[in-house]
């Protein structure tokens, strides 16, 4: 197995180019389940996740060809439901976009139980809620999800008591086939939710109002294969923009959508650091700032996302007082914190807050990528640490991150993947 080892204290110059957007890649790739025809998608990441998502659909009957590094053709003409492999599907959060897909075309789903990152109890009653209101009846036991309905699902009308955006993907995905017209209201906003509009309208669906809390899918017969470019990670550029502030570097990370970054961009700023937003790429320029501490809030989009939470925080240990986060999606996104504190931070935290009291300096030390997004934030930190910084378990972090260590050298830092013992690494919880 292999280990992320860094050597800190080099500020990251460059240049650097942002992949595809991996929360909108997984329920594009399952949402070929529904097309009749081939679909062929460009910028996909090259990230574990989507390797998985291809595994589980060919094992299902469906044909994927690589055209180059980040294109493929996918066809799932020929798959046949509820034959997902159980062992596959519990490595991946986002395999339950198979319950939307399957149900959607077939009216009848039979998965294993999906992955869950193990930062967080998540509950899927807002899912259930939805797949019962167009008909469906749930069956959850222990070894398996059954999903069915008899005839046509006429539409629905469906109210989230949470912005949920799995929850949102599967009801558009169950209901784009549907005979009737369905409306979801307090719908998840996030920028992949616009991309699975885009990418199903393409194929023939009637989606309106994606992007707003309001969506409206009126049922169609049947969609047909499309070209689709799936939109750049915001949470990839996020990371680096404060992968560059933390080292007190300047970067510019291209192939982003600026206004997907406000939310950081703004706190960035906020806290001293220079941002110049031009067309399709942002400039951070942190060289010779001093960092203010600040406040700051997760919610969903277009809120601060809880995705960039733990890169926040080890960017916080480095500003002149304190500082406090509050989590407002996952309650105990904070386990990261440990590491942290062992590496010199000095971090108090109280089930959803953190209260940040910066200025340390950071020592390298062994931590543990314990999900995707605190597994980058190691990385960060040991960009700022003195001597070396040692991380294992980055199975975790290679699920979310194309090329992480490539991209790091080539703005200048000193990273290197090195092969450990086996014993010596625990396998990580399946996380997204
Ligand atoms: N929730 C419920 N009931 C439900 C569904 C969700 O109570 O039926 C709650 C959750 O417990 C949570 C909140 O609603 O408190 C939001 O959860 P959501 O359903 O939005 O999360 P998700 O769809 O499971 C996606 C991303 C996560 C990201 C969250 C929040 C994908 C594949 N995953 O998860 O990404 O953290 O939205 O933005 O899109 C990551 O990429 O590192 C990652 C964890």
């Amino acid at each position: 197995m292999e280990k992320i080892v860094v050597k800190g204290g080099t500020p990251l110059f460059g240049s650097v180019d942002i992949s595809g957007m991996k929360n909108a890649a997984l329920p594009i790739i399952f949402a070929c389940v529904l097309v009749n025809g081939k679909c062929t998608i460009e910028n996909i990441p090259r990230v574990r996740d989507v390797e998985i998502s291809f595994q589980i659909l060919k094992g299902m009957g469906a044909v994927v060809n690589e055209v180059s590094r980040n294109t493929y053709e996918i066809d799932c003409s020929n798959i046949k439901a509820g034959t997902s492999s159980p062992a596959l599907v519990s490595k991946l959060r986002a395999s339950y976009y198979l319950w939307g897909t399957e149900f959607g075309r077939f009216g009848y789903t039979k998965t294993g139980h999906p992955g869950g990152c193990n930062f967080a109890d998540r509950p899927v009653d807002q899912h259930i809620k939805g797949f019962e209101a167009l008909g469906g009846r749930v069956v959850s036991e222990t070894d398996f999800v059954e999903i069915h309905r008899d005839g046509e699902s006429k539409g629905a009308n469906i109210y989230f008591d949470v912005v949920t955006v799995g929850g949102t993907v599967n009801v558009m995905l169950a209901s784009v086939l549907s005979g009737g017209v369905t409306i979801i209201e307090n719908a998840a906003r996030e920028p992949h939710i616009v991309d699975l509009a885009i990418f199903l309208n393409r194929c023939g669906a009637k989606i309106t109002g994606a992007g707003t809390e309001i969506i409206k899918v009126r049922g169609v017969k049947e969609l047909h294969g499309c070209t689709h470019d799936i939109i750049p990670d915001m949470i990839e550029a996020g990371t680096f923009m404060i992968a560059a502030a933390a080292t007190r570097g300047a970067v510019t990370v291209n192939n982003v959508i600026p206004k997907h970054m406000e939310s950081l961009s703004a706190k960035l700023e906020e806290i001293g650091v220079t941002i110049e937003e031009l067309d399709d790429s942002i400039r951070v320029d942190a060289t010779g700032s001093s960092f203010r501490p600040t406040r700051i809030k997760t919610m969903p989009y277009p809120g601060f996302p809880t995705d960039m939470q733990p890169q926040m925080c080890v960017l916080l240990t480095q500003a002149s007082g304190q500082s406090m986060i509050t989590e407002g999606i996952y309650e105990t996104r904070f386990r990261y914190v440990d590491d942290l504190v062992r590496m010199g931070a000095q971090i108090k935290v109280d089930t959803r807050r953190a209260i940040i009291t910066g200025g340390t300096e950071l020592h390298g030390a062994d931590v543990t990528a314990l999900d995707l997004r605190a597994g980058v934030a190691m990385v960060i930190a040991g960009l700022i640490a003195d001597g070396e910084t040692s991380i294992s378990n980055i199975y975790c972090i290679e699920r979310g991150y194309d090329d992480l260590v490539g991209k790091l050298t080539g703005l200048g830092a000193n990273v290197f993947h090195v092969t450990v013992p086996d014993e010596a690494v625990k396998e990580c919880a399946p996380c997204e």
